[in-house]
């Protein structure tokens, strides 16, 4: 039974930041093979293991009523902003209408000035920052990791194995920085969002009968030569990839066949068997 008041729809909460493999350009078709049971109102809980932008999470969140989520990623920068969204949004938003401000007013070579020390603070801070326990300098973290992936090029989150920001400058004309009342219905639906920095694999504990799991883990490299795996410093090896797949299985089993499955079977049985 769910609980009063905890099935709402959340109409303009949208994915405010852009993720290295994010799936807003797929949603809709990744959204037509949804289960019958999620459209027919059967699954209460959603939970998203690898959630990064949280394409899917946004979308199920716009278009079907559950009671409760959970969303998981291993990347400290990501969780730290979600955090900071559900607990202290007007803050962010005031710190980003002054940066919208002064950055607009600048001229191109003043804006690559701005976007650079916004940068080099943003790392200088990385050696302080507690992840783990809410404290104000997450407001301005939080706030610059909205600019940062606003103006860099490409507009993505990246960082190198120190966990340092390194996109250069990217030359938009009008970057919506600010996204006011976006960042406020995405902080009303982390009301009733868990937000955990953790390994995939730990989320089970939430997962029962009647909860969806949507699960879209870093790609395996195709070669050698081809590495998609820097989302975070917590890249899957081969190892994690095969823990993914048997944790996949494990849900399976558990859980009556609900989820469905990404891993590369063929890769997966010839690494088993090797
Ligand atoms: C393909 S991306 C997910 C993209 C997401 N579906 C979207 O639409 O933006 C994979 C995510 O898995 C996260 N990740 C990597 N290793 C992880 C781990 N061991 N546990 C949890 N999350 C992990 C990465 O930080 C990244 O955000």
């Amino acid at each position: 039974m769910s609980l009063p008041g905890t099935q709402l729809l959340y109409r303009q909460a949208r994915p405010f930041l852009k993720w290295a493999g994010g799936k807003s350009q797929l949603i809709e078709q990744i959204a037509a093979h949804l289960p019958a049971e999620l459209k027919q109102g059967r699954l209460r809980r959603y939970a998203e293991p690898f959630v990064g932008g949280g394409a899917m999470f946004f979308y199920v969140a716009q278009n079907y009523r559950f009671d409760s989520f959970l969303i998981v990623d291993a990347n400290e920068e990501l969780i730290l902003a979600y955090r900071t969204i559900k607990r202290d949004v007007r803050k962010v938003i005031e710190r980003l209408k002054e940066m919208q401000t002064n950055y607009g007013a600048l001229s191109t070579a003043g804006r690559q000035e701005y976007f650079y020390a916004v940068r080099s603070r943003f790392n200088e801070m990385l050696p302080k920052i507690s992840y783990n326990r809410f404290d104000e300098s997450w407001i301005e973290r939080t706030a610059q990791i909205v600019f940062l992936n606003r103006t860099c090029f490409n507009g993505l989150f990246r960082v190198n194995s120190k966990g340092e920001f390194n996109v250069p400058f990217g030359r938009y004309k009008n970057p919506a920085i600010r996204a006011e009342e976006n960042l406020l219905e995405v902080s009303d639906l982390f009301q009733r969002t868990e937000i955990r920095l953790e390994d995939f694999a730990k989320c089970d504990d939430f997962v029962t009968g009647d909860t969806f799991v949507y699960f879209d883990p870093p790609y395996r490299p195709i070669s050698k030569t081809s590495n998609f795996t820097s989302y975070s410093k917590y890249d899957l090896d081969e190892n994690a990839h095969l823990q993914s797949a048997t944790f996949v299985e494990l849900m399976l089993k558990r859980h009556r066949g609900r989820l469905r499955k990404r891993p590369e079977r063929s890769w997966v049985t010839q690494r088993r068997a090797a």
